[in-house]
């Protein structure tokens, strides 16, 4: 199966994406994991919550008000090297965090993890900003897709190999805003 990444507007599908995770269940699992992050965080001053974009957009707006600890959000962007249609596992950093890092609690918040290379990057990326902590938090892992052991402190769900729509996640820019995780067939 080809990358999210190497993704480009060819034929996108005309019908609806197969449910795969609807809407009820995504906010009882945000919910849950909001739960867990603000009791792990409770007494570690103002957590940092750091975007990825752009698939993280809305998992990180329902995750961050369902906290109940003080936290401030940051974005960051990168983007992969391809060669070809298949990703070469480098990353590059396109937009860094604006705020400083230094001294405090930093949580990656991801859409997916699929190889792993994104969220390794921005861990020994974030991790050379000099913070109290850096842990990571994903909607939804391919774990038969993992090309690199990189830690998820906090994830959604494990998904099949398919490709995923939905609740931030594109296929060539389409389906982002869709308000469940749906399976695509890509036609190339
Ligand atoms: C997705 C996702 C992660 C990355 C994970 O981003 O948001 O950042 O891929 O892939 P990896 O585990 O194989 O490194 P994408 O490149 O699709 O960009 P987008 O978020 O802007 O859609």
């Amino acid at each position: 199966m080809l990358r999210r990444h190497s993704m480009r507007a060819k034929n996108v599908q005309k019908s609806e994406p197969r449910v795969l995770i609807s809407e009820d269940k995504i906010r009882a699992r945000v919910r849950a994991l909001a739960k867990e992050i603000s009791a792990d965080y409770e007494n570690g001053g103002e957590l940092v919550l750091v975007g990825v974009l752009k698939g993280s957009f809305i998992f990180l707006a329902d995750l961050s008000r369902e906290l109940t600890i003080p936290r401030v959000i940051e974005f960051i962007a990168v983007s992969s090297y391809a060669n070809g249609s298949r990703s070469s596992g480098a990353v590059r950093l396109v937009m860094d965090v604006r705020g400083n890092i230094e001294g405090k609690h930093v949580l990656i918040v991801e859409d997916i993890v699929d190889t792993g290379h994104t969220l390794q990057y921005l861990i020994g990326m974030l991790e050379s900003h000099g913070p109290k902590s850096v842990k990571t938090c994903a909607l939804v892992r391919k774990a038969e897709r993992a090309e690199v052991d990189v830690d998820v402190d906090y994830l959604g769900f494990d998904i099949p190999d398919e490709w995923v729509v939905g609740y931030g996640l594109d296929y060539a820019e389409q389906n982002r805003t869709l308000p469940y995780i749906g399976v695509i067939t890509p036609d190339d």
